[in-house]
């Protein structure tokens, strides 16, 4: 015996698609949630979106529960569709964007690039990672404790510059811009408009000739800083091999392939955007407030938000930095060694999920919670967001910034897959280490030489997303320390 999934009341012919805040999704998701518990069901669009395509339903899962038994690679595989199977159009079957288990280039990319981001692997970037903090440090040391800081701006510079030195060896300089490399406007460009086209109809679509000539436009500049970056590697290989020349020289041990240009370029994009999102205005009057994101850009700008709200967990973390690092540079041997910061960080990513949902599909019909038909096929959102404040997990002050929560082997003893910011199983991000340790570096390298204070103490958190999401209009300023170690 089943039970129908809840569904709320639609429009005719339009479904639920202004059931959804277009500016803040999450926030209907969230609300949605709130009403109407573990699971319900929006369809999206009953209008023809593409050639044939009769409508969009989609079942969101929102409890702790469901993201567990979601997670079960044997009933559920990640399905590409909306406005990332969009992005496809310039990244192709590259990792993030791949249909698997169709696309056999996923396998081959997997099981060549994944030994790339292994712990070791990363811990040999430490020098290449500390060179683009240090611009970061140098930047906020000259700006003084006058000047407004868009925290976002700086560390999407910081997290671009660090992947295309470290995995590509190609310098961006964005600390030596004013603005953000056009790279980085091209790619939001790119990625607001895949995000609008999931939901337009066909016929609209063909008619903006406009809109279609910048999106292929911005495609061709991405493509361009690709052709670039190969183009440089193939004239000066770096003394000491990276990525990139592990995608362009590696054999898959399975098959003996290596990857293909198209695919080298499809994965060299991928690890550029690296779940890379979002802007806020998008007149040119309005360029300042233009900011985009990067996942883990996403994740420093929550941590430093939790940080700045919380006094008494930036005092505690400074106090672990002072005494075990001091005021020296951090090193490798000081990754994964600070259960502090560590646990602040697993707290930021738990309320601050830079990707507060992902998509999954069932193998075959089948039941979930014990109660809900779920056709094979059909696009199941697990809804992270909510499920990591799910309080049958995380209890009553689920919504509370606590770190102890994650202290003392309490993080270790949660229940299977509680914790997802980035993803799970063979689809689960690849680039987490990197992301991980990178973040580590900037935190104490920030937290060793200022004090941060928030621009507007009265700040309460606002969220902004298109796919990702991210502390929004959050300004702060960077005074030098006086009492450092
Ligand atoms: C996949 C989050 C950093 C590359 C994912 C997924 C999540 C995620 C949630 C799964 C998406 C899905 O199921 O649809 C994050 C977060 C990051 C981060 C929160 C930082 C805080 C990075 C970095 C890289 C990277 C630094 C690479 C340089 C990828 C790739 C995939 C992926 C290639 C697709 C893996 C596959 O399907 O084979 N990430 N990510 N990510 N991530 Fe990350």
């Amino acid at each position: 015996m089943t039970c129908p999934i809840p569904t709320p009341p639609a429009v005719p012919f339009l479904g639920h698609i202004n059931t959804i805040d277009k500016d803040l999704p999450i926030r209907s998701l969230d609300l949605l949630a709130r009403q109407y518990g573990e699971i319900y069901q929006l369809n999206v669009l009953v209008v023809p979106l593409r050639s044939c395509t009769t409508g969009d339903k989609k079942i969101f899962a929102n409890s702790y529960a469901l993201q567990n038994e979601l997670s079960d690679e044997k009933r559920f595989l990640k399905k590409v569709s909306g406005g990332l199977n969009e992005v496809r159009n310039a990244a192709g079957d590259g990792l993030f964007t791949a249909h698997v288990p169709e696309e056999k280039n996923w396998y081959i990319a997997h099981r060549l690039l994944m030994p790339c981001f292994s712990a070791s692997s990363v811990y040999g970037m430490t020098d290449d990672m500390m060179d683009i903090i240090s611009q970061l440090i140098l930047k906020w040391e000259r700006f003084g404790p006058k000047q407004l800081i868009d925290p976002a701006t700086d560390f999407t510079r910081l997290t671009l510059d660090a992947i295309a030195l470290c995995a590509m060896s190609y310098r961006l300089n964005s600390f030596y811009r004013d603005d953000l490399h056009p790279f980085a406007d091209a790619m939001v460009d790119f990625l607001i408009e895949s995000g609008k086209r999931a939901s337009r109809p066909y016929i609209v679509q063909s008619m903006m000739t406009s809109t279609n000539a910048k999106y292929e436009q911005d495609q061709r500049v991405l493509a361009q800083l690709v052709n670039d970056i190969l183009d440089d590697h193939r004239a000066n290989p770096p003394e000491k091999p990276d990525i990139l020349s592990t995608m362009m020289n590696g054999r898959d041990k399975e098959t003996g392939l290596g990857l293909s240009d198209e695919s080298i370029k499809y994965n060299l994009l991928t690890f550029l955007i690296a779940g890379h999102e979002t802007t806020s205005g998008k007149s040119t009057s309005d360029r300042n407030s233009r900011t985009m994101l990067m996942f883990r850009e996403g994740m420093l700008t929550f941590t430093t938000y939790y940080l700045l709200k919380n006094p008494e967990a930036m005092r505690k973390l400074r106090e672990e930095i002072d005494a075990k690092i001091g005021d020296r540079t951090p090193t490798v041997h000081d990754v994964n060694k600070l259960p502090y910061l560590l646990a602040v960080m697993r707290e930021s990513m738990r309320l601050g999920p830079t990707a507060p949902a992902r998509s999954v599909a069932p193998l075959e019909d089948t039941i979930i919670g014990g109660n809900y038909f779920v056709e094979k096929g059909t696009s199941i959102i697990i809804n992270t967001y909510n499920a990591h404040r799910d309080p049958n997990v995380w209890g009553e002050d689920a919504e509370t910034f606590r770190p102890e929560r994650m202290l003392d082997g309490k993080f270790e003893a949660l229940p299977p897959n509680a914790w997802q910011p980035f993803g799970y199983g063979m689809r689960g991000c690849i680039g987490r280490p990197f992301a991980w340790q990178e973040a580590q570096l900037a935190l104490i390298s920030i937290i060793q030489r200022f004090d941060l204070v928030m621009h507007d103490p009265t700040y309460e958190l606002q969220l902004k997303q298109t796919l990702t999401i991210k502390p929004h209009n959050f300004y702060i300023h960077a005074l030098p320390r006086k009492n450092r170690p």
